[in-house]
């Protein structure tokens, strides 16, 4: 019988990296994947228009939750994770990324005794004023299986004491994404659809509550990009959080006087358009860091840090203050681009993850009175640790297979 994998998308940034896996999933025999979207993003420009671009079905649990403060958004998605988690007993958890929804449902998977395994794990900012630091924290601390992107995950992880026999370093998953559509990508003209010349500026994304929610913060933000428009003529597609922040300080309208261009929120396949042909990126995102670094395009982080240090490495990617931001891209385009991308990085991530999960799950080499009660074998059990222990304690025996 196929194993049952359920898949957790819940915020713009996760559909990427749910998608390639999704899809590997699908095409396998031995594997069922579940679609569950927690509704985190919910807006058909942050949400459907992913769905659509990376060919994703409707997912089969759709759980509603939407904004919230961050215990709200947590806790609810829990509570609606449990219901749909205890029904449909799934043999796998696979969450992504550090976004609320991906701790919260790590917690349910963890506490339920499902396998759990966490893709993009292991990254590490440092800094733990950012809300996503927290879930990576905790979401590494329960998930059964930790999937990396690069040697510097790994070493995050051991040095925080994870056993090595969770770790599989499986590679960057969005690449994946990327190579998936990228016909789509190339077919796309969108620096044509917004009159821009190719090669011939820069695109801008920023939503961080760091960036954005401190009035102070977005007003030197802004003075940095009408500072480096006079430079390089700049495009914006804005994040719905910082929208609102603009428009309450009239910050729109002074970034549009001086030309900058804003856009709403573009679908993937859009959005990648627009990178592929601009000069430099300007943002404070995880992602964009990545995608930038994969396709040789400068890159400028307006953060203090970034949890993806392998982009400065051995990508194009540098971190930036709004007082230099001017400068800094004026140098990054003279500099030369490195041809250079990590290790790994290849679109052949979901296939390295489906390998992993088919290593880990067996074939049962166990009469079945030693598998556990989901049907996961006790080797695999004893190469990830306490799973079958912390099912035992936890006293889940309904959480059994019927079938
Ligand atoms: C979330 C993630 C962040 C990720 C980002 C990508 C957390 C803690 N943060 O931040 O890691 O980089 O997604 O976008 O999980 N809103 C809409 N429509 C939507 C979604 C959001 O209007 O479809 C607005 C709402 O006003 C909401 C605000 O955006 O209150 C923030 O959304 P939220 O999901 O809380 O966090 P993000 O800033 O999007």
């Amino acid at each position: 019988m196929a194993q049952r994998i359920h898949l957790i998308a819940a915020a713009r940034p996760n559909f990427m990296k749910v998608a390639p896996l999704w899809h590997a999933l699908a095409a396998a025999p031995d594997f069922e994947p579940v679609l569950v979207h927690t509704g985190q993003h919910y807006d058909a420009n942050m949400s459907d228009a992913f769905f659509a671009d990376l060919r994703l079905p409707q997912p089969e649990h759709h759980l509603g939750i939407g904004s919230g403060s961050h215990a709200e958004q947590t806790g609810s998605v829990m509570i609606a994770y449990e219901k749909i988690a205890l029904a449909d007993r799934p043999d796998w958890l696979v969450v992504v990324g550090d976004v609320n929804s991906t701790a919260a449902c790590a917690l349910v998977g963890a506490k339920l005794g499902i396998p759990t395994v966490h893709l993009e794990a292991g990254l590490r900012s440092r800094d733990r004023t950012m809300p996503e630091e927290v879930n990576r924290l905790v979401t590494d601390a329960i998930a059964d299986v930790l999937w990396t992107p690069s040697p510097d995950a790994d070493e995050n992880l051991l040095a925080e004491g994870v056993a090595k026999s969770r770790i599989s370093r499986v590679g960057n998953i969005m690449i994946d994404s990327f190579e998936l559509v990228r016909p789509a990508i190339e077919a796309a003209d969108v620096p044509a659809e917004l009159k821009l010349d190719r090669g011939g500026y820069g695109v801008v994304t920023l939503h961080r509550p760091s960036n954005v929610d401190d009035p102070a913060q977005l007003a030197r933000l802004v003075d940095a990009l009408i500072e480096a428009q006079r430079g390089l003529p700049l495009v914006f597609p804005v994040h719905p959080r910082t929208a609102r922040r603009l428009r309450a300080a009239l910050f729109d309208s002074r970034l549009a006087r001086a030309g900058v261009t804003l856009v709403e929120p573009l679908s993937y396949v859009r959005f990648m358009s627009l990178v592929t042909a601009a000069a430099a990126a300007i943002t404070d995102s995880g992602g964009i860091q990545e995608e930038t670094t994969y396709l040789g395009i400068p890159c400028l982080t307006l953060r203090d840090n970034t949890e993806r240090p392998v982009t400065i490495a051995e990508g194009t990617n540098r971190l930036v203050k709004p007082e230099t931001l001017a400068i800094e891209l004026e140098l990054a385009l003279k500099s030369p681009r490195p041809v250079r991308c990590p290790a790994l990085w290849d679109g052949k991530t979901a296939g390295r993850c489906v390998a992993d999960l088919r290593r880990r799950s067996g074939p049962s080499k166990l009469p079945s009175a030693e598998r556990g009660p989901l049907g996961f074998a006790a080797d695999a059990a004893a190469r990830h640790g306490p799973i079958e222990e912390r099912r035992r304690a936890s006293g889940r025996s309904s959480y059994r297979r019927s079938s």
